[in-house]
């Protein structure tokens, strides 16, 4: 990929503007043929990039190294940024690869081909319309509640997205932009014995997914930013926005061991505070009125059948509203 992601880096630099192919050809030092080959290529790959006669521009950045790092404002997170055109799972890949990479490293791939979702679902990350990104964590002492890093990921995401509209959390790992999806987080750790040897936090956005693409099944559950803000949207900005909230949050917490900076925007942006909701188990269905989010990370609930208060903090479970996902 190393060549096309050099024709990608640069015309994600040009963006808006146009290139011709002889100016990249120049770039790179290669002939031109050379780039009109991979730009072929790139094309087929449903990457967007078009071409007029000599002109090639896209239709939106691509991700990119050179554009994230620009933008990045941290000390170690994404300190480096590896780019992957395709991988099964940027979480895989990660746990695979985790005794090789620090704390703070980030893996982005273009494209996934078996994305692993919440509860053992699929996780669909289209080439060149999406966001798979991997950070790998290696905390000098392990994390007494991993649902605090899930409200912590959740509320940078929500701060890196807020200037694209008003997007909300569904408790515990789902954003929500006009009652749709729009991405959502997995957390793994990988021990050896009883030793952490890493916290991997995935986080798949749809991006600039158009709706027609989005799996029959999940239509009426999931969408993208760009069919939610008729926006073509730059995940360069986005991937560095989020990195360098997270750091905040993240330095901020294992300084002070105080979660209430990203509760408040969890608890603030939460599409479930103040409503009824079905909470779904293996084996059972109970209706809920959805209090709080407690200082552990936990879902505070009343269940209707029985008016008991009780903190949710197991995150095997769906939560969903009479008929419709939220
Ligand atoms: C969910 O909402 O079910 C969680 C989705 C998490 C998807 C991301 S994409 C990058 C990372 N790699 C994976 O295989 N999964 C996560």
């Amino acid at each position: 990929m190393t060549f096309k992601q050099n024709i990608i880096d640069a015309l994600t630099i040009a963006y808006p503007k146009t290139l011709t192919f002889e100016n990249l050809a120049r770039a790179l030092m290669v002939d031109q043929a050379h780039v009109v080959q991979a730009v072929n290529e790139l094309q087929q790959k449903n990457f967007p990039i078009s071409a007029q006669g000599n002109v090639i521009h896209l239709a939106y950045p691509l991700l990119s190294v050179p554009a994230i790092s620009k933008l990045l404002d941290t000390d170690f997170i994404g300190k480096p940024v590896q780019l992957h055109a395709r991988l099964d799972s940027t979480n895989t890949y990660a746990k695979a690869n985790l005794s090789d990479l620090k704390n703070g490293d980030v893996i982005l791939a273009h494209e996934q081909t078996a994305g692993k979702g919440r509860l053992g679902r699929n996780w669909t990350s289209p080439a060149g319309a999406s966001i798979s990104m991997s950070l790998v964590l290696k905390p000098a002492s392990p994390f007494e509640r991993l649902s605090l890093l899930t409200q912590l990921t959740a509320a940078a995401l929500i701060k890196a997205l807020n200037d694209w509209g008003d997007v909300k959390i569904k408790w515990p790992n789902d954003i929500i932009l006009n009652s749709r999806k729009i991405a959502g987080i997995l957390i793994e750790t990988e021990f050896s014995g009883s030793s952490l040897e890493g916290i991997i936090i995935g986080i798949g956005i749809n991006t600039n997914v158009d709706q027609e693409n989005i799996p029959q099944e999940l239509q009426s559950k999931a969408t993208s930013l760009k069919e939610g803000t008729n926006r073509e949207i730059d995940p360069n900005t986005l991937v560095a926005s989020f990195l360098t909230f997270f750091e905040k949050y993240y330095v901020d917490f294992l300084n002070s061991q105080r979660p209430a900076p990203f509760l408040s925007v969890c608890r603030e942006q939460s599409i479930l505070i103040g409503k009824n909701y079905w909470i779904i188990d293996t084996d059972r269905k109970r209706k809920a009125y959805i209090k709080t989010i407690d200082s552990t990370g936990g879902l505070v609930v009343t269940y209707l059948d029985t008016n008991k208060t009780e903190v949710i903090t197991s995150t095997d479970l769906s939560i969903r509203g009479d008929d419709h996902y939220v």
